[in-house]
């Protein structure tokens, strides 16, 4: 990688977008004429028409983060290109799509050239087809039927390609893939990559270039997007696009706050050093500080590779970040110089697809849900459709303004995508498909729970219902959330139990789930559908349990805005106890005085939060609700952590599988006490893994990178009942 002159792009940023937009209603060129049946005439024709759209696909994929077909309706383009190429080599055109790789920079940064581009792979779909590449690359190696060729399968990261390179060991310069011959200087932002070292360990090469995937967790993803949508910041689509979004900010400040983590796999420019396999290499990685994925495998045979092709297919969904194939790459390098290059690819290497989880179907009606807080959320209700082995009949819809920037409406039949744990979003509507009568949405202006305005303040794409506590959605959501795992834990109270009490003012609010026995007594229950004898002693029994409970419980119980597990925790350490807290919280309304001050000079505590834990405590009929749960439990003080003497104080623990002793939130809990950070994922930096009944990937990611293991009874010990 080389600076090339300082050139901004700006210029091409009009353009590129212009193209990008259009694409949705884009007419793709026909395509109907098998390409052996296409006289030259048609072949050309189509050769042109087929180049301008993939290039407007790319520009929307490469420039924009935001994709406007699926991956698998690309890919044919491609392939239709190449096959038509291939059979009228004459008619390969100067601006052909297999000429090029992705868009050109499309953002305000200064370019770099790459000393060694940076390629793209072929693509495989069905093991034929690997079977082909195989035999492909053994033909141009002119091997004996008994010599094998040791491959390595690395799973193939969805995420944005970078090179990053090192000098003398330190990290010097960084750039994205861009075109392949040029992209953008992303260093600054690239070292505020906490895995992506800045400086090398161990016996360094003078200078190399190391090439990955810079990610972001479906679980960082999510929590990401939730911000955002709070915050009224730009919502992404999938993981991908929000790597890609915050890897390319002007402001690096932006970058080092989002979730991003990198994984390694090649190389460009080396001087200095060299290996013999794919596989040392992958070690050299490790070694010298860099993350490799933890299932990259050595293969001796094409039945080997497309065993691990399926198993990482079965685990793909359970895995924390996407990926969309499995690349296998010869593994011997005096061989991979031997077969070099083809087009933009090498030829010893191929990307083994997995199918999209992405689907097509019909949106039924568009319906607004009301949460805990007010917040209006629009959700789409789908011809159940199934994507990936899990069928999704409704997909988020995010807020009124992505509605309208993506013009969904019912009956629109639109593309969905599930990526593991997230909920299902509506990536893209056909719009040769819209039905001629259908009318844009028109977002409500009352909440659809109690019919109070609902509002947008100024600056914030969420609408809220201005009913508050009269509002019964809010109030249901609420009871929801109290009862909750990580606040109350309540057993034996499902969402639809909750529901239903309410519906029955058997429990209208947190403190009548205490006063239910003496209140409702046996008999009303039992008459209750479902509710037999033994569930009812259950649900007696799970509700006196939490009688007595922990300070930083019952604070996440109650559902104030903004005040998740770990404000609520940080609250229940700076107050003690529930009457301190309590105090403190009625007396920080005046803003001038040494308890508002106080309160937000908590760490991670700012003005926002504060103001809305201040709003919350205003509320009369919340008082009463504080009052009346008073009355009813014994809330222990807060435990501060004792870390001397603890066997896990500055460890970094994850917790796997279902654990039989405590909840995930407990467990976690504890371990903080005791000195503990918890990672919700399995890294270099993980001292310890608890697994649990079921562990699964994260185990075996454990075992790749060596980190100590231990069962939920071996760590009991191990912590010795603290
Ligand atoms: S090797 C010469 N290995 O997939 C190109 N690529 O579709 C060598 N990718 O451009 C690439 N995971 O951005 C390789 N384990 C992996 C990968 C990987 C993701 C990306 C990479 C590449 C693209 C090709």
């Amino acid at each position: 990688m080389k600076k090339a002159s300082v050139k901004k792009t700006g210029v091409k940023k009009a353009g590129v977008k212009k193209a990008g937009v259009n694409t949705d209603t884009a007419r793709p060129a026909a395509r109907s004429v098998g390409i052996a049946d296409l006289t030259e005439r048609q072949a050309a024709t189509e050769l042109k028409a087929l180049a301008v759209e993939i290039s407007r696909h790319d520009a929307a994929y490469h420039g924009e983060d935001a994709p406007t077909i699926t991956d698998a309706a690309y890919d044919s383009l491609r392939k239709r290109n190449e096959a038509i190429e291939k059979r009228f080599p004459g008619l390969k055109r100067a601006d052909s799509p297999s000429k090029k790789v992705g868009a050109a920079s499309a953002t305000g940064f200064n370019k770099l050239r790459h000393t060694v581009p940076m390629l793209s792979l072929g693509n495989a779909f069905t093991d034929e087809d690997v079977k082909d590449f195989i035999e492909r690359l053994r033909r141009f190696l002119d091997l004996d039927a008994d010599e094998t060729v040791e491959m390595t399968a690395e799973p193939k990261i969805d995420g944005l390609s970078f090179s990053a390179r090192y000098e003398n060991g330190r990290l010097a310069v960084a750039a994205t893939r861009g075109d392949g011959a040029e992209g953008e200087d992303i260093t600054a932002n690239l070292r505020t990559i906490k895995n992506m070292p800045g400086f090398l360990m161990g016996e360094v090469p003078k200078v190399i270039e190391i090439r990955g995937e810079v990610y972001m967790t479906k679980a960082d993803f999510a929590a990401l997007n939730a911000a955002q949508g709070t915050k009224g910041g730009k919502v992404f689509a999938n993981p991908r696009n929000a790597a890609a979004g915050s890897l390319r900010q002007i402001d690096p400040s932006i970058t080092a706050a989002r979730p991003l983590k990198a994984f390694t796999y090649g190389w460009g420019e080396v001087k200095g050093m060299d290996w013999k396999t794919q596989w040392d290499f992958l070690q050299s990685l490790k070694a010298w500080g860099f993350s490799v994925n933890p299932r990259a495998r050595l293969c001796s045979s094409l039945s080997g590779m497309l065993k691990e092709y399926r198993k990482l297919g079965e685990d793909r969904a359970a895995l924390a970040y996407d990926i969309d194939g499995m690349v296998y790459k010869v593994n011997r390098l005096d061989l991979q110089r031997r077969l070099g290059f083809v087009s933009r690819a090498p030829r010893w290497a191929i990307a083994h697809k997995y199918s999209a989880e992405r689907a097509e179907t019909v949106v039924e009606s568009i319906e607004v849900q009301v949460g805990r807080t007010g917040t209006l959320t629009p959700v789409a209700r789908l011809r159940p459709v199934n994507v990936g082995g899990v069928v999704v009949s409704n997909a988020t819809l995010h807020n009124e303004d992505e509605i309208a920037r993506k013009d969904i409406r019912a009956g629109d039949t639109v593309v969905i995508q599930r990526a593991g744990d997230v909920i299902p979003q509506v990536i893209e509507v056909l719009m040769a498909k819209r039905p001629r009568d259908s009318t844009p949405y028109r977002f409500p202006d009352k909440c659809p729970a109690c019919g109070s305005r609902a509002v947008r303040e100024e600056g914030e794409v969420a609408c809220r219902c201005t009913g508050g506590l009269i509002c019964p959605a809010q109030a249901v959501e609420r009871l929801k959330h109290f009862v909750s795992r990580n606040a109350f834990d309540i057993e034996g109270i499902g969402e639809k139990n909750i529901t239903g009490f309410f519906e029955d003012k058997l429990i209208e609010s947190p403190a009548d789930l205490f006063t239910l026995e003496r209140r409702a007594g046996r008999a009303k229950l039992t008459a209750r559908e479902g509710w037999a004898e033994k569930s009812i002693d259950n649900l007696f029994a799970a509700i006196e349990q939490r009688r007595a409970i922990s300070l930083e419980r019952v604070i996440y119980g109650l559902g104030i805005r903004q005040v998740g597990q770990a404000t609520a925790r940080l609250l229940a350490q700076a107050y003690g106890s529930f009457g301190a807290w309590r105090k403190a919280m009625i007396a920080a309304k005046d803003k001038d005085s040494e308890t508002y001050r106080e309160l937000i000079n908590i760490e991670q505590i700012g003005e926002s939060v504060a103001d809305d834990l201040v709003a919350f405590f205003a509320e009369k009929r919340n008082g009463a609700i504080l009052e009346a749960l008073a009355r009813e439990l014994t809330v222990a003080d807060f435990d501060q952590p004792d870390a001397s003497g603890s066997p896990i104080a500055g460890k970094t623990v994850v917790f796997t599988g279902t654990l039989e002793a405590m909840s995930r939130g407990e467990a976690k809990a504890r371990a903080q006490s005791l000195g503990a950070k918890v990672a919700g994922s399995v890294s270099r930096k993980t001292d310890l893994v608890v697994a649990g009944f079921g562990a699964g990937s994260k185990l075996k990611e454990a075992a790749g990178l060596g980190v100590k293991v231990l069962t939920e009874q071996e760590y009991l010990t191990l912590i010795g009942g603290k």
